[in-house]
């Protein structure tokens, strides 16, 4: 996808973000909160957190309330998610800051100890991928950690068809499309196996990579400066 049309496709998921994805993501909000306990600093510790694609600011949020001295900048490409976010996180003034961009090609900052991104890598080619995991290994401070949660496929095809069927299930039961999200998937995103991931992770430098939780095709992976 072009950036305008990840633009448009997430415009129209503002409205009732949150509800959307607890009723397309398996585990939503299971996985966001452990992706933050993931974050493998001490609580009262000051840790600067880039949170990529940070969407309406769930993932900023739960890391600005786990680790209460933390500093987050939300860097996300659609304008109206970011407003949403703003306001949002409104009440943490002064521990968080904004930034429209995309994160193929704009400067996303330095110096972080932590690189959230949830959900929002799976529409990158995989030589953009690549690209974006140097982007994120340069902004990370030493030790700093990468941690993401993404839609993954299986090195088994056969097991990948297994767990769209009931990853299409569960849409279907929570009273979605599951034909549409399917195809959509099917046609504009480029997810990667959780091997594949790792491979690359540690080609661009990363130490410690690893999967820490996996719940069909979705995985919550990391990698360590
Ligand atoms: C599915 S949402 C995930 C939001 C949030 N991280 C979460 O876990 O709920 C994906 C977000 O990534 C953003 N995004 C996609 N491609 C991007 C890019 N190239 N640069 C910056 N943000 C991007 C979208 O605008 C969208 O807000």
């Amino acid at each position: 996808m072009d950036e305008k049309q990840v633009q448009e496709h997430f415009r129209k998921q503002v409205g009732d973000y949150a509800g959307l994805m607890n009723r397309i993501i398996p585990e939503y909000e299971t996985g966001q909160r452990f992706l933050c306990e993931l974050i493998p600093f001490d609580k009262g510790q000051d840790i600067k957190v880039l949170d990529l694609g940070s969407g309406p600011g769930g993932l900023s949020e739960l890391a600005l309330e786990m680790y209460p001295r933390a500093n987050v900048h939300a860097f996300d490409l659609t304008e109206e998610m970011l407003l949403l976010c703003q306001e949002r996180l409104s009440k943490y003034e002064g521990r968080v800051t904004f930034q429209q961009g995309d994160y193929k090609r704009d400067t996303v900052g330095s110096g972080y100890d932590v690189v959230l991104a949830g959900l929002t890598l799976h529409h990158l080619t995989d030589e953009e991928r690549k690209s974006v995991f140097q982007v994120i290994y340069e902004a990370l401070s030493e030790d700093g950690i990468f941690i993401a949660r993404e839609i993954i496929v299986d090195d088994d095809p056969f097991i990948t068809e297994w767990h769209y069927s009931i990853w299409r299930n569960f849409m279907k039961t929570n009273g979605e499309d599951d034909e549409f999200w399917y195809n959509k998937h099917k046609g504009k995103d480029h997810p990667v196996s959780i091997e594949n991931q790792l491979s690359w992770l540690e080609e661009t430098g990363f130490k410690h990579t690893a999967c820490h939780w996996r719940y069909l095709n979705f995985a919550i992976i990391s990698g360590r400066k």
